[in-house]
């Protein structure tokens, strides 16, 4: 089961009372978790195509590239509450209707909650990389949760990686390419640079570690 993989540290970060008051106000953007199958479009209110981030942190990127694709619906799965805060705050000051936001592991959200071929992408940038070698079983990105997202996909849509953290990269890149049915159009390498991702705060992070950034993009096909 994808679900039993513990990825993260409930971090406590203080909410700023923006951030608090935007959460309290917020509700009407938050999916609960639930252990049935649930139809999404419903929570947006239309059939857009759907693009899930797992671990959006403070969601600063997240509300750009919601900004910017006003056709498409972002499901924002998060553990962290004051980066859920944040997020709702950018929804408030953008006036953005596209996202959702769904407080809970991701893993057991998207097993529990999501019909096969739910959705249209999905983004996981700079998922906690989970440095020393005996926490690697905690990295979020092993065989059973790359195959779960692949069988949520629908044909044609992506799994799109970014990880300033080389020796997971390549762990990932090499999970990814064994999961039967996604397609690395790049010739089973790294992706180069996809110039509309918004810099995130972990990668300023790592770039200021001069960490290099791996970036991970696969096409989900049709198993013939
Ligand atoms: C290293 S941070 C990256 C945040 C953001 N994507 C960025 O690039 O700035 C990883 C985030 O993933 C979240 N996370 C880790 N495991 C998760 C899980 N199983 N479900 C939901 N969120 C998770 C953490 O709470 C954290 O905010």
């Amino acid at each position: 089961m994808a679900g039993n993989i513990k990825s993260f540290v409930l971090r406590s970060g203080r909410m700023s009372r923006a951030q608090e008051k935007s959460y309290e106000a917020g509700e009407r953007f938050l999916i609960p978790y639930s252990e049935e199958v649930v139809d999404f479009s419903r929570y947006f209110g239309n059939d857009r195509p759907i693009t899930v981030e797992i671990g959006f942190g403070m969601g600063k990127a997240t509300a750009e590239i919601a900004a910017a694709n006003p056709d498409r619906n972002y499901l924002c799965i998060e553990v962290f509450k004051a980066g859920i805060g944040k997020l709702l705050w950018e929804i408030e000051q953008r006036c953005l209707s596209n996202i959702r936001i769904i407080e809970h592991d991701a893993a057991e959200v998207i097993e529990k909650m999501a019909a096969p071929e739910s959705f249209a992408a999905v983004h996981l940038f700079f998922p906690d990389p989970w440095p020393k070698k005996r926490h690697h079983k905690r990295r979020l990105v092993q065989k059973p949760f790359a195959e779960l997202l692949a069988s949520r996909l629908c044909e044609g849509s992506y799994i799109y990686m970014v990880s300033d953290w080389e020796n997971y990269a390549e762990e990932a890149l090499a999970v990814f390419s064994a999961v039967p049915g996604l397609y690395n159009p790049y010739s089973g390498g790294f992706a180069p640079g996809i110039s509309w991702r918004p810099r995130t705060k972990f990668e300023q992070k790592g770039l200021a570690k001069n960490h290099p950034i791996k970036e991970i993009y696969l096409v989900k096909k049709a198993v013939t």
